[in-house]
């Protein structure tokens, strides 16, 4: 564990352990005030200093194969998933490893691999969720804390949710329960088996998620469409509560 009171990202220092070789497996950097948070796609994940989780899990799959590195999202996000599932059953995940809470975004994750031969040398799996904080800058944002209505010890969180993660990467390391994680995160998904809203090409538009495949495409079952579409990352925007 590095535990920095402050820092810039998370991830951009575990980045600099894993380049100058100081990083073994299992390598957290945690801290209170992140600054500079960086978010998927660009953005900036902003989270007020002391409220909340923010931190990095360095870890060393060279086991899995390239193709196969979806695998890391889905058992991330199903150990996130399992961690809010104690306290709620409001919980779901939106592809690909977004924590939702009662249609509120709960919880983020920024995974950086980087590639060596057919294996994944290294996984930066950064960490945002928010436990304490009560006011956001969105509305589509929420806390542990406001969903429960009481504020939590930052150190216990951070322990269940390690002990998750944990498991949950020894049962990936085994090769062996690569569907149980695919099936696990399929039940906890946004509109599996579900109709939900989402914009496609500047059109809201109405689908069934039916699957994921391995390269972590979402399969959807349009309405009023023929055949099954599948999506890449920046393809498709939720739409929530309509
Ligand atoms: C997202 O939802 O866009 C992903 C947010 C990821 C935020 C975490 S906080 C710890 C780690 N360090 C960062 O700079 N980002 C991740």
């Amino acid at each position: 564990m590095i535990y920095l009171p402050s820092c810039h990202s998370t991830n951009d220092i575990a980045a600099e352990l894993v380049l100058n070789g100081l990083a073994e497996e299992g390598t957290v950097v945690i801290t209170d005030n992140q600054v500079g948070g960086r978010g998927q796609r660009g953005t900036k994940w902003l989270s007020e200093p002391s409220q909340n989780l923010t931190f990095s899990v360095i870890l060393r799959p060279k086991f899995l194969p390239v193709a196969e590195q979806f695998l890391i999202s889905q058992m991330v996000a199903l150990a996130i998933y399992d961690y809010f599932s104690f306290y709620t059953n409001q919980v779901k995940i939106k592809w690909p490893n977004d924590i939702y809470i009662s249609s509120k975004k709960v919880s983020g994750t920024l995974i950086e691999n980087a590639v060596q031969g057919y294996g994944i040398s290294s996984s930066i799996v950064g960490i945002g969720i928010n436990i304490n904080q009560t006011r956001f800058e969105t509305a589509r944002s929420t806390s542990l804390a406001e969903a429960l209505g009481t504020t939590l010890n930052l150190q216990s969180e951070f322990e269940k949710l390690g002990g998750l993660l944990d498991a949950g990467y020894l049962r990936l390391k085994t090769m062996k329960q690569n569907q149980v994680i695919r099936d696990l995160y399929l039940k906890g998904l946004h509109g599996y088996q579900n109709s939900v809203k989402f914009n496609y090409l500047n059109e809201r538009v109405a689908g069934v998620v039916t699957g994921i495949e391995n390269s972590g495409r979402l399969l959807v079952k349009l309405e009023g469409k023929e055949g099954i579409y599948d999506f890449g990352l920046k393809e498709i925007e939720w739409v929530w509560d309509e």
